[in-house]
This record gives C-alpha cells, sequence and structure tokens, in this order.
C-alpha cells in the first residue's frame, strides 16, 4: 500500500494522507541553519548544531508523537482547522504534503478556503521562510484569523530538556511591530537571538506559551485561537513562543500571500545591545528585507531550485528504468547531502544532542557527496582529521559547532582510522588534488601537533599495524564498524550499561572485518606514497597489506565464509563452530571488495553463503542465527532482540557491500538484485509494512527473527545513502573516479541493454553511453571518447570545461 506518489518531474515525493505510517520527514537547509519538517508541519530547527543552537523546540517520543513544529492555524467564524491538519486535527477538504529537495509544500483545503505553505530555508541565509498562500475557492467573501505557532528552544536542547529549576526563570524576548525576538542567555556572554516575523501587520501576538494554550489546552485548541483573540502576552520566564494573529479578508476566488521568517541572527560582542539596553535588531531587519515579498521570496525559492538542478548535473542516468532513474538522479544524491549535513546527529530517531559528527560516519558519508560540492568535501576532511589523535586513532565523533573531537558514545574504535584513508583517496580520485596531503592539520585540535596530512594518512595505517592481535589481525579495541560486537567487554556491574564498560585489560579480541578493511583502504595509501614520492614507504606498506591478506585468509576464513572476528578469549565469532552468530555479513562484503580470495575461490564461496544463510526479501541479515541471550562476552550486540538493529536485522549499510563485492566477482545480476530490494523507490508499494520513508533509505530494516520482518526504523541518517550510491554508481553503473581519469567498469544485470550516464568530473562533462548487445554482466569490449577509439577504459582528464562523448560497448 502507498501514501503518495513519486512526481519525478519537481523531484517531489507527494504525500496525499496526514495519516502515514509514521511521520515522514524532510530535511530544509544546505549550509548552517537547518530544519526538520514532517509532513504534518512538526519538527524544528537549529542552526549549525542540533544540540547548541536549537532554535525551536521539540519532544522526541512525545505523545502523540510528532505533536510539535512550526503550526498554523485558521479560525473561519469559528471553525478552527490547520493546513498540515495537525494539531486541531480536523478533517480537511484537501490535504498533500510535497516534500521536494530543500522544502516541502503542504496544502490544506476546508470550506473554500486553500492554505498553502512553502517551507525553505533560502541559499546563503539563516533563516526559514514559510509562503503561507491562502485563496478563497469558494463564491463567498471570507473574513478569518490566521495564528501561526512556533515554541523557542533556550539554545542548549540538552539543557533544555532537564534544567527546569534554572530555565523557567531565563526566557526572555521583545516585540517590534510584526517581528518576535527570542533573547534568552543574551545578556550573559552569548552574543544569538532569533526572531519570528509576519510581512503584514498584526492584529495581536502571544509569546508566553501558557497564556497562548491556557491552563488546560494542547496545541490543537489553544485559548488564543479558539477565542479567536490574542492576549499580547510577554514572556517572563517559563515556555517562550511566538505566535501572531493576523487578520485575512478575501473576496471569492482572491488570493493573498503572507511571508513568514523564522530566523537566526548573531551580533558581535561589543554591539549586542542599543543605547536603550534593547536588543540590536539590526541583522534581524537585514535578514527580513531580504525576503519579506513574494518577489523577493519567488527568487529565492527559484535560486533553491537551481542550485539542486545544478549539483544533481553533477552525475545523471537517463535508463529504461524509471525507479533505477529516480533513485540515482534524485533521492540518493538528496540524501547523501542530508547525511554529509547532518553525520547522525539530527533526524526522528538521533535527537540531535547525543550524537554529532561521527568520524567514521563522516568519512563515509563524503564517498556519496565528493562528487557534489568538492570544497565542502575538503573541509571536512580537514576538520576530521584535526580530531585524529596522535597515534592515529580517532574521537570518535566532534561536536559541529565547535568542531572539537569528544568520545560521549565511546572511543577506541579500531575502524575509525582507516576510514579517513578510504576518504581522504576517494576525495582525491575526484578532484586530482593532491596538495590536500600537504594542508598542515593538528592532531587532537591542538595547533602544536600540526602535521601534514599525509602523516594523519600514515599514522592511520599504522595504528592497524602497531594493533596487531595474536593471529596477526587487527585488535578490534572497543568495536569496528558493528559499534555493537563488544568483544573485550566481560564484565558488567549491575545498573552500569555495557557500553562503559569495556574491558582495558585482556584486549587480545580481533577483527576480521577491519583486516579486510585495512586491505581494502591500503592499496590506496601505497598510491598516495608513490604519488608523494615515497617509494620505500610504498614497498614497506604493501608488505604490510600482503601480510594481512594472508592473515585474513589464514585465521579468518572458516571454509566457506570469512569469520567475524576472534573474541578476547581467542574464541571465533561468525563461524560455523558458533551455536548462534555463525556467520556475519560485514566481512563477507568488505574481505571481498578488497579483492581477498577472488582468485582463489575463498570470495565467491563466501558471498553464495550470504545468499544461502543471509538474504531475506528484504535484503541481506547482519549475522546468523540472531543471538538469543545477552552474552557480556559479544555485548551490546547481543542485547537487541533477534532480528532487530545489530542483531540480525537487515542493516542496509552493508548490504551496499555485498553488491560491491559481487560486482568485484562479476556477478551484475545479483549485485542489482540486491540494490533493488532496498532502494526505496522499489519497495513504495509496501509501504504500510516498511513504515518509513519510501524516499529515502533506513539504517535497519527488521530480520526475518523479528516479529516485525520488513519495518524499517532510524530512516535518513545512515551510511546506506553513501554506501548505495557508491554500489550503484561506482560498482554497478561502473563510473569510477581514479587517480587519472574517470574509470568504466560496469558490472550490470544481464537484460540491462543500455543507459546514459553524464558525469561531471573534473571540470569536464561526460557523456557516458553504456551498451551491451551480447546481454552480458561485466567486461568491457570497446570504448571510444569523442568518436576515437580508446586505449583503456580509464577516460583521460580533459579539464577544458566542454562535453565529452564515450561509448562503452560490454561484450
Ligand atoms: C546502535 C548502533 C549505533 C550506536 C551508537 C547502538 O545502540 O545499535 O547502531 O551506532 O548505538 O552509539
Ligand atoms: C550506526 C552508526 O552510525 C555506525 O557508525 C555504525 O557503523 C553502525 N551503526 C553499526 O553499528
Amino acid at each position: 500500500m502507498r501514501f503518495g506518489h513519486f512526481d519525478d518531474k519537481r523531484r517531489e515525493y507527494v504525500i496525499n494522507t496526514p495519516k502515514t505510517p509514521y511521520p515522514w520527514i524532510n530535511y530544509l537547509g544546505t549550509q548552517e541553519f537547518f530544519s526538520l519538517i514532517s509532513n504534518t508541519a512538526g519538527g524544528y530547527s537549529f542552526y549549525k548544531d542540533a544540540r547548541l543552537r536549537r532554535i525551536t523546540r521539540f519532544r522526541y517520543n512525545d505523545i502523540p508523537v510528532d505533536s510539535n513544529g512550526r503550526y498554523f492555524y485558521i479560525n473561519d467564524g469559528g471553525e478552527i482547522w490547520s493546513p498540515g491538519f495537525k494539531p486541531v486535527q480536523n478533517k480537511l477538504d484537501f490535504y498533500e504534503c510535497r516534500h521536494g529537495l530543500g522544502y516541502t509544500i503542504i496544502t490544506g483545503r476546508k470550506n473554500d478556503i486553500e492554505a498553502q505553505v512553502t517551507f525553505f530555508v533560502p541559499i546563503n541565509a539563516n533563516c526559514e521562510i514559510q509562503r503561507l498562500k491562502l485563496k478563497n475557492v469558494g463564491s463567498k467573501n471570507k473574513k478569518f484569523n490566521v495564528y501561526s505557532f512556533i515554541e523557542w528552544c533556550l539554545w542548549d536542547a540538552n539543557d533544555d530538556d532537564r534544567n527546569f529549576q534554572r530555565n523557567f526563570s531565563t526566557g526572555e524576548v521583545e516585540i517590534e511591530g510584526s517581528t518576535l525576538y527570542h533573547k534568552t542567555e543574551y545578556r550573559e556572554r552569548r552574543n544569538h537571538f532569533a526572531f519570528y516575523h509576519v510581512n503584514a501587520d498584526i492584529r495581536g501576538f502571544d509569546t508566553d506559551r501558557d497564556t497562548f494554550l491556557g491552563q488546560f489546552n494542547g496545541l490543537n485548541n489553544p485559548d488564543a485561537v479558539t477565542r479567536n483573540k490574542s492576549f499580547n502576552s510577554v514572556a517572563d520566564g517559563w515556555s517562550p513562543i511566538a505566535s501572531h494573529n493576523v487578520e485575512v479578508v478575501l473576496a471569492a476566488g482572491e488570493e493573498k500571500e503572507l511571508i513568514f521568517i523564522l530566523g537566526y541572527c548573531e551580533n558581535p560582542a561589543d554591539k549586542k545591545f542599543m543605547p536603550d539596553g534593547s536588543l540590536n535588531k539590526a541583522p534581524a531587519h537585514e535578514l527580513i528585507e531580504r525576503f519579506n515579498t513574494t518577489e523577493k521570496a519567488d527568487k529565492a525559492f527559484a535560486e533553491l531550485n537551481d542550485y539542486w538542478s545544478s549539483l544533481l548535473t553533477q552525475f545523471h542516468i537517463d535508463s529504461p528504468d524509471d525507479k533505477l532513474n529516480r533513485m540515482v538522479n534524485i533521492w540518493n544524491q538528496y540524501q547523501c547531502m542530508v547525511t554529509f549535513n547532518m553525520s547522525r546527529s539530527a533526524s526522528y530517531f538521533e535527537s540531535g544532542v547525543g550524537r554529532g559528527m561521527g568520524f567514521r560516519d563522516s568519512n563515509q558519508d563524503l564517498l556519496g557527496f565528493v562528487h557534489q560540492i568538492p570544497t565542502r568535501a575538503r573541509e571536512r576532511i580537514l576538520d576530521l582529521a584535526a580530531t585524529q589523535l596522535e597515534d592515529g586513532g580517532a574521537y570518535h565523533q566532534y561536536q559541529p559547532l565547535t568542531k572539537k573531537g569528544n568520545n560521549a558514545i565511546g572511543g577506541n574504535f579500531s575502524d575509525d582510522p582507516l576510514w579517513l584513508i578510504i576518504s581522504v583517496a576517494a576525495y582525491i580520485k575526484e578532484t586530482g588534488d593532491f596538495d590536500i596531503l600537504k594542508e598542515n592539520v593538528p592532531f587532537d585540535n591542538n595547533e602544536k601537533l600540526a602535521a601534514p596530512l599525509f602523516e594523519h594518512l600514515r599514522r592511520s595505517f599504522y595504528h592497524v599495524i602497531n594493533n596487531l592481535g595474536p593471529h596477526g589481525l587487527p585488535l578490534i579495541g572497543r568495536a569496528d564498524w558493528n559499534d555493537c560486537l563488544n568483544l573485550n567487554c566481560f564484565s558488567t556491574e549491575p545498573g552500569e550499561s555495557f557500553q562503559t564498560t569495556t574491558n582495558t585489560e585482556g584486549k587480545v579480541a580481533e577483527s576480521v572485518l577491519v583486516g579486510g578493511m585495512f586491505v581494502y583502504a591500503g592499496p590506496d595509501f601505497v598510491e598516495l606514497c608513490r604519488r608523494m614520492g615515497y617509494n620505500d614507504e610504498a614497498k614497506k606498506a604493501q608488505q604490510y597489506i600482503d601480510k594481512m591478506e594472508e592473515a585474513v585468509l589464514k585465521y579468518g576464513y572458516d571454509g566457506e565464509w570469512f569469520l567475524r572476528a576472534y573474541d578476547s578469549f581467542g574464541k571465533k565469532v561468525g563461524s560455523k563452530e558458533c551455536e548462534e552468530g555463525k556467520i556475519f555479513l560485514e566481512p563477507q562484503g568488505m574481505c571481498v571488495m578488497a579483492g581477498i580470495g577472488v582468485k582463489t575461490g575463498e570470495a565467491k564461496k563466501a558471498l553464495d553463503s550470504v545468499k544461502k544463510y543471509l538474504d531475506t526479501k528484504y535484503g541481506c541479515v547482519l549475522l546468523t542465527p540472531a543471538y538469543t541471550k545477552y552474552s557480556p562476552a559479544l555485548g551490546e550486540i547481543s542485547s537487541y532482540p533477534p532480528g532487530y538493529k545489530e542483531n540480525a536485522g537487515i542493516f542496509c549499510h552493508i548490504n551496499p557491500w555485498i553488491m560491491a563485492a559481487e560486482a568485484t566477482i562479476g556477478r551484475g545480476d545479483r549485485a542489482f538484485e540486491l540494490y533493488k530490494k532496498i532502494a526505496p523507490a522499489y519497495i513504495e508499494d509496501i509501504s504500510e509494512i516498511h513504515k518509513l520513508e519510501p524516499y529515502v533509505y533506513s539504517q535497519m530494516v527488521a530480520g526475518k527473527d523479528a516479529k516485525l520482518f520488513g519495518q524499517a526504523k532510524n530512516s535518513w541518517l545512515t551510511g546506506t545513502a553513501a554506501w548505495n550510491f557508491v554500489a550503484i554508481s561506482q560498482f554497478i553503473l561502473g563510473i569510477k573516479p581514479d587517480y587519472d581519469g574517470l574509470k568504466i567498469d560496469p558490472c550490470i544485470p544481464s537484460d540491462m541493454k543500455e543507459y546514459t550516464v553524464t558525469r561531471h568530473f573534473r571540470n569536464a562533462d561526460y557523456v557516458i553511453t553504456v551498451k551491451n548487445p551480447n546481454g552480458v554482466c561485466k567486461g568491457v569490449k570497446e570504448v571510444t571518447i569523442d568518436g576515437k577509439k580508446a586505449e583503456s577504459n580509464i577516460l583521460p582528464v580533459f579539464a577544458d570545461g566542454k562535453k565529452h562523448t564515450a561509448t562503452v560497448v560490454l561484450g
């Protein structure tokens, strides 16, 4: 069952009921000001950092779910309704929500009034614009009142949610005509404030929540709205809000637009106040002036659309498969931008206060984003590297506002350092910017410890070599990619979380996955050594890689698949000898992508085992059989009930590794079959089972052991976005940036006859048509570029700002 449809032409998903199985959300903002918005206008806004600069308040896990947002009320002669259905929840004559790229349009109609709100965050501006178009679609004149509503968050969302003894006394606002200012905590060292403006005269306002609502009411029936009279309340402590009241008169057929602006501003420390002690509102006035007419808002909206059109021309496919086109051309790339911006900080599953920018996460997010805006990828790499520790290890995350690393969710993850090599290599392959390796970057955010980025990669590489276990495999540390496989943690005190009990003494548990990753990432380090002229170093590094490959094959292979790990007692994990968790997905993907056992048959066997044991109709589960009991020797993984999350959930992030691995051994039919199983556009028809947004990937879909098999959780912020883009664009469609050009090496389903990819690469446009006359999966027979036969399947770097046409024939 569907709850809407794709409108590919407008690059939108159109939802036609407010009653989606869960709030289906979108993100507004591309740079510093961001908003989350659900299909009923729920959600919140923040500046840069969802924890430290939360602008509006949102209650996670609220009842009913998703009950706070930017809301409009219409009081039409006592009949009260909201264009987005919530919060009033009166039946509408028409409802529609269109989630587009960086904007959302919600339309509601009742009793001949049509209210359409377009929400977006303009390019280069710290505000959310809400254009409310009101139209009288009937034949009689209409006079009614519109009320706006937002609730301010007192900036630090974590504190806002718990420190009430203080917070109820700090709230401060100012009112100036139609602009309602929020300046809580401004009097102390802070210099930021927010405002909510409407470009019309107002009949009244409210800024004190409890006055606006009345003693016993919720947001569905605030006193101000039901009595049709704002109280002009001025908040003094408690919970400041902003609500305007605008009277609207419309003749039959007439249409009017109100433009609301929710803005964030900063003043220099010495210009915070005016001589009379009031807020210096100049930056707000400027921002309002930029967007406060229909013409200006039209222009800003057009700019946003142009921005996306231009970003999406970087990679574009034309194929006979509409679903493939819509994933590749629109939604997967869009999600890659969102994950790049948010990392794992703020979604409807990530509260914005727990996790900032993950080291592992952001390095991976970059893989799906680097072609869109390479300069931003460059900046991100340098920020991430600056949080690396001197020994090559890394803080597991950093706070976006301060860019300082922390280990709020633990440290000593053994895979973290290697992701930096992988992301830097991807960036250089995209751009040819080898100079980034010479950039001086601090360790541990300490300028005194700065060293060239290349040195960071060297420390990453040797962090693995300096931490090998008894089988010559990398020590797993607290965990590797799988946060929940905590093999060194075998002492949980009652009342203590297993997350904090990592054993630091006998930590000998080893990870086959990180062994595979080392072999996957290592060759790029070797190549970069060569390009820097460090040939001896390259040779030495290659020897370590060869040795690791041997160790993985010797101690990390279990006969039919790759083992997962050795625990701290030296026992195998992910082996046929185990009672549960006999086979894991991650090492099969990573080791085969690394090329381990490809020539000698182990790789193929491992992928056959994936198909035999781990595959389901909704994608591959992370392990089988699921763990049925909690075991301190395994850690958090066994804390989940069977079929959920890391305990045998369908972890979408790893599915593309298997696609890439299948492509590595040439099985294009299987790679594409797996792609279609988890790509949201292909499973739109089972939205009632899947539950979450059919236009973006979720982190996890409940596995075959779960009661709710097929149900997704954690939509939006997941490495699934980047890895699926890598799998489809590079491994399946075969358009692979390389150090010296664009390598074309498709591995497609045999019945895919032809497709054309337009790829912007290093200041030239490549129009690449792949033809498959003989129905093969892999193997480039002939390449022509600009009408001439090419010597290899690596298209040269033209960098001439021109268009170049290539034809690639498989066979
Ligand atoms: C989740 C992981 C997540 C981790 C972050 C765990 O509970 O299962 O998916 O990465 O928390 O701390
Ligand atoms: C989600 C985390 O964001 C990611 O870093 C991790 O690799 C997976 N969970 C698996 O545990």
